[in-house]
């Protein structure tokens, strides 16, 4: 089959690049020329473990390219994916400016031959009739259904999730469209639903939704627990076992970030207010999360007691996740604002965000080389991040480096008995057992 994927970010790289790999002629489209030319030399603008080398074995094998020319593109293609950003603007809502240019630009080009044009960004419900208005506005004698796909691959483990998909979801209302999508998807999986295009786009948010409510729902738990001394990892493994429940999202931490759980719940906050309806739960969800890092500002004076100028914070992390340099609504971010304000001096390290960081608030904090040189004469031990390289830390390797043997364990990496047993004040979250 011949595709465009317009947007060569998260989605639009990954997806393009896996069609390509299961034997479709794909064009990605990308309106910067620098990242074009980056791609075309086999390069990739994100850090996504296996991606490169697929990009690079598809473009020599003639299957994947890379261009600027959208016009180009979509003429020669069955399927045009809609694959840009969709940020959040100042009220929550999302930011469409560009998945309705790139309609404009695909109007344009689109000619009378039958087309299938695909939203794969997560959208507001009622994206996909709005992308056909434009097409049409541009082009009233365009043959073109709009539907919805949408992505549910996760970063850090972007090219499996797309070959692996516990689901994929087409909503659309046109059969001959159906007939292609189910052809271009059939490869990946046999668990294909069929919907309406409003439905599947309603499937990406709840879902994202649901997720971020799993994780505020354990973080105020865990919250909880630690008031009354009981251990969140077990209550949740507790929990877990449950078949309607399930293991999965019940890690308690310092909250979701990145590029979907923050922007997707506010999206769906802000649909549903325009619609006069109060999202209560949502409101709770996104609430939580929003003061979930406080945690550590409020161990840190419970610890120091008010007096925190001049302390010394190693801070283990800065992605908002493992395996990605991704910042996005990354946790610690906001703690870095917080105990730099207090006065305190932090030296961070992350094996792979740290230049990202660096773009983002320059020298405002110090960055070390290694774990050894972040720890060094450390006052307290801050976890942001769980980084496998994190976990394989043992108390006595800590314990040589710092000064005090203070550890804040944002992501409940490690075992507290063994922690305490070493003479570490130790706070996980939920694990004041
Ligand atoms: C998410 C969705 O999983 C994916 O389906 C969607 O397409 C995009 O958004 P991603 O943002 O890459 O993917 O990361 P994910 O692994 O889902 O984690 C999101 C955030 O939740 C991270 O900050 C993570 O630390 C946090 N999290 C996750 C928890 O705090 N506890 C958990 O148990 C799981």
């Amino acid at each position: 089959m011949k595709i465009t994927v317009v947007g060569t970010g998260y989605v639009g790289l990954v997806s393009g690049t896996c069609f390509s790999e299961l034997g479709n002629e794909v064009i990605c489209v990308d309106k910067i020329e620098e990242k074009v030319n980056m791609l075309k030399g086999g390069d990739i603008p994100i850090y996504e473990p296996g991606l490169k080398e697929l990009v690079q074995k598809n473009q020599a094998e003639g299957r994947l390219s890379f261009t600027t020319d959208l016009e180009d593109a979509v003429k020669k293609s069955e399927v045009v994916i809609i694959a840009v950003g969709t940020p959040s603007s100042e009220s929550g809502a999302a930011n469409m400016s560009y998945v309705y240019t790139v309609a404009e630009e695909v109007g344009q080009a689109i000619g009378s031959d039958f087309k299938v044009v695909v939203n794969k960004s997560t959208v507001p419900i009622g994206t996909a009739e709005e992308v056909k208005r434009i097409i049409l506005e541009k082009n009233n004698t365009a043959d073109v259904s709009v539907c919805s796909v949408p992505e549910f691959l996760r970063e850090g483990s972007a090219v499996s999730d797309t070959f692996n998909p516990d689901r994929v979801i087409i909503g659309t209302e046109c059969e001959r469209a159906r007939k292609t999508l189910i052809e271009l998807h059939k490869p990946l999986t046999d668990q294909i639903l069929l919907t309406d295009v409003r439905s599947s786009e309603m499937i990406k948010y709840a879902s994202n939704a649901f997720l971020a409510t799993k994780i505020s729902f354990i973080n105020e738990i865990a919250n909880i627990c630690d008031a009354y001394g009981a251990d969140v990892v077990d209550v949740a493994k507790g929990m877990g076992l449950d078949d309607r429940i399930g293991p999965k999202f019940l890690q308690a931490g310092l909250g979701y970030g990145g590029s979907c759980f923050p922007k997707d719940t506010k999206a769906l906050i802000h649909l549903a207010e325009e619609k006069a309806y109060e999202p209560q739960l949502l409101y709770a969800v996104k609430d939580i999360n929003d003061r979930q890092y406080q945690r550590v500002i409020h161990q840190l004076n419970g610890i120091f007691g008010e007096d925190t100028k001049g302390l010394k914070v190693a801070l283990l992390g800065l992605a908002f996740k493992p395996n990605t340099d991704d910042m996005r609504d990354a946790p610690s971010l906001k703690i870095i604002e917080e105990v730099t304000e207090l006065g305190m001096e932090v030296v961070a390290y992350d094996p792979i965000a740290i230049e990202r960081t660096q773009e983002l608030i320059g020298d405002k904090i110090n960055y070390a080389k290694n774990v050894t040189e972040t720890l060094q004469d450390a006052d307290v031990v801050i976890l942001v991040t769980e980084w496998d390289e994190f976990k394989q830390l043992s108390p006595a390797a800590i314990k040589e480096q710092v000064r005090r043997p203070v550890v804040i364990d944002g992501r409940n990496v490690f075992d507290p008995n063994q922690m305490k047993e070493a003479g570490f004040i130790y706070h996980g979250v939920g694990r004041q057992v």
